[in-house]
């Protein structure tokens, strides 16, 4: 197992020279010069909301030389200008990155005083988020559009299959695989392949591809994962100024698979200051939800949803059990979940087994609130299958941030019940009245849009709304 961990590091070191040699001669040599212009955003210079993540180095002193030695006819300082300015294109480059951030931080700001889109403004738009699921619609819009406008990711193209540049995509872990495609072949908008022109880069690696191919089933021992992550980092941080000018901090990795956490300790400034994208959103476990993004699980076992899923019974259709859950005695919740309700009550429909002669989805398409108790980590699949089949989610987790949270009102869509009130489980939910179970139930058709993976991808769904969480990291922004 080591020894594949090592070809393959080292067959991507060679590939990395490659990549480089070819750089160098393709590009300006100016861009692998230092960046000495930046100074470095760690997480405590985060500042409060809206603020520059960066603190910009003015270069107008700068330019203002190179014009007046510009006039000079002297080929020594000819020279020296022609270096400045070099510095300067590149500087201003940097520059006019931020300056396009910063404008629009300030359109975001104005926007969420207004709070709510004016439909009639934006006719033509069928997205328009409208409606008590969000936070703030129009801060939301607003930032959506803008990062539309101008969000670009760059994609490292070190490392070599199966690990990088691949992921599952029929699996409990689908959405490693599934984005790592879409950045890499479908979202030409959010791609650059100039690193220059980028505003976040990501290492495209596979926790689950690792554990498939450089972990030892059954050791426990996860040190192969951090080794990889850790070499990662040293290949693009040494071959590129981009890593060492922030630190890692405009860096983002993903991972859906338990181990991600873990995989990203293998380099301290990847796990303190980069955007980890992860499944395990458990703060107890170092997720930071300043920096780090909650990624949806969502299992598709042959690569699409259920078709019973897909298509819910019409939202009047009785719906004949109050609540359903099936599942293995994962983790800290579920054995509380089962050992009160696991055949107690008719309106409790708890299983560990679901009986041979019952269906999972049809279950999920007949009950109004699907019970999704964290297993041996804090996401579950259950969250977004119960979405897809408009059945209220009711979130039993610890110390788990749920995804899309800076845009998502999630109180308008779920019911989260502390562990703790498991024994009066079947009373909380009895005790909701009709009418905001219709509520919470048409949040969930609203919400829905932004948990669907479409091929191609489609303005809003979860790729995108994944895309978006990156993107209000990097401008330091919550659009409440
Ligand atoms: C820059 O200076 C070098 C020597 O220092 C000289 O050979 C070269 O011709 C100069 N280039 C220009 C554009 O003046
Ligand atoms: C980034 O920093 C590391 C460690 O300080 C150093 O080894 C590496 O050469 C630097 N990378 C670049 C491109 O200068
Ligand atoms: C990362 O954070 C931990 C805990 O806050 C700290 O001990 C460690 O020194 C940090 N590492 C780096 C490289 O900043
Ligand atoms: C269900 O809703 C549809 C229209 O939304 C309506 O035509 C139908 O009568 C309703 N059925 C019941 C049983 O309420
Ligand atoms: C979250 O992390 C804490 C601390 O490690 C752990 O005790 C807890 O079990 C985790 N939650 C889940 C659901 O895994």
């Amino acid at each position: 197992m080591a020894s594949c961990c090592r070809y393959s590091v080292l067959t991507f070191t060679l590939l990395c020279l490659c990549v480089f040699a070819i750089l160098t001669v393709f590009f300006d040599y100016d861009h692998f010069n230092s960046f000495i212009s930046f100074s470095s955003p760690t997480l405590e210079s985060l500042g409060p909301k809206f603020e520059l993540q960066r603190v910009i180095v003015s270069t107008s002193d700068q330019i203002r030389a190179v014009g007046l030695s510009g006039s000079i006819d002297d080929h020594q300082h000819l020279n020296r200008s022609t270096t400045i300015m070099r510095e300067t294109k590149k500087r201003s480059r940097e520059q006019a990155l931020e300056q396009g951030l910063a404008r629009a931080r300030a359109s975001i700001r104005s926007a969420a005083i207004v709070r709510i889109v004016s439909t009639a403004s934006f006719k033509n738009d069928n997205d328009v988020p409208v409606g008590d699921v969000y936070r703030n619609p129009s801060a939301f819009y607003q930032s959506y559009m803008e990062m539309e406008r101008r969000f670009k990711v760059y994609v490292y193209t070190e490392g070599e299959l199966p690990i990088v540049h691949d992921g599952p995509c029929k699996d409990i872990y689908t959405i490693e695989g599934r984005f790592i495609h879409e950045m890499e072949h479908g979202a030409k908008r959010f791609r650059t392949n100039d690193p220059q022109r980028a505003h976040v880069y990501f290492m495209p690696f596979s926790v689950t591809w690792m554990v498939k191919y450089i972990y030892t089933p059954l050791s426990f021992d996860v040190s192969p994962l951090k080794q990889f992550v850790s070499d990662y980092v040293k290949v693009i941080s040494t071959k590129y100024p981009f890593w060492n000018r922030t630190h890692g901090a405009d860096h983002f990795m993903l991972a859906c698979h338990d181990w991600g956490p873990h995989a990203s300790k293998g380099n301290s400034l990847l796990y303190n200051n980069s955007i980890r994208v992860l499944c395990n959103a458990n703060t107890s476990e170092g997720f930071n939800p300043r920096k780090d993004v909650s990624l949806p699980e969502i299992s598709l076992k042959y690569g699409e949803p259920s078709p019973q899923l897909i298509h819910p019974p019409p939202r009047n259709d009785s719906r004949p059990h109050l609540s359903f859950f099936a599942g293995e005695l994962h983790g800290p919740i579920r054995p509380h979940l089962l050992q009160h309700w696991k055949g107690r009550d008719d309106d409790m429909q708890v299983y560990e087994y679901l009986p041979k002669n019952k269906d999972y989805y049809s279950y999920m398409t007949q009950s109004k609130f699907c019970l999704c108790p964290s297993g041996y980590e804090v996401a579950s699949p259950r969250i977004v299958e119960a979405i897809y089949s408009e059945c209220v989610p009711v979130i039993l987790s610890d110390n788990y941030v749920l995804p899309f949270s800076d845009v998502l009102r999630w109180e308008a869509f779920s019911v989260q019940v502390e562990t703790r009130e498991i024994p009066r489980l079947k009373e909380i939910l009895m005790a909701i009245p009709e009418e905001k179970y219709r509520q919470l139930q048409e949040g969930v058709r609203v919400v829905r849009k932004h948990f669907m993976l479409n091929q191609p991808s489609k303005r809003f769904d979860m790729f995108h709304m994944i895309l978006h969480s990156i993107w209000l990291r990097r401008i330091n922004a919550r659009p409440e």
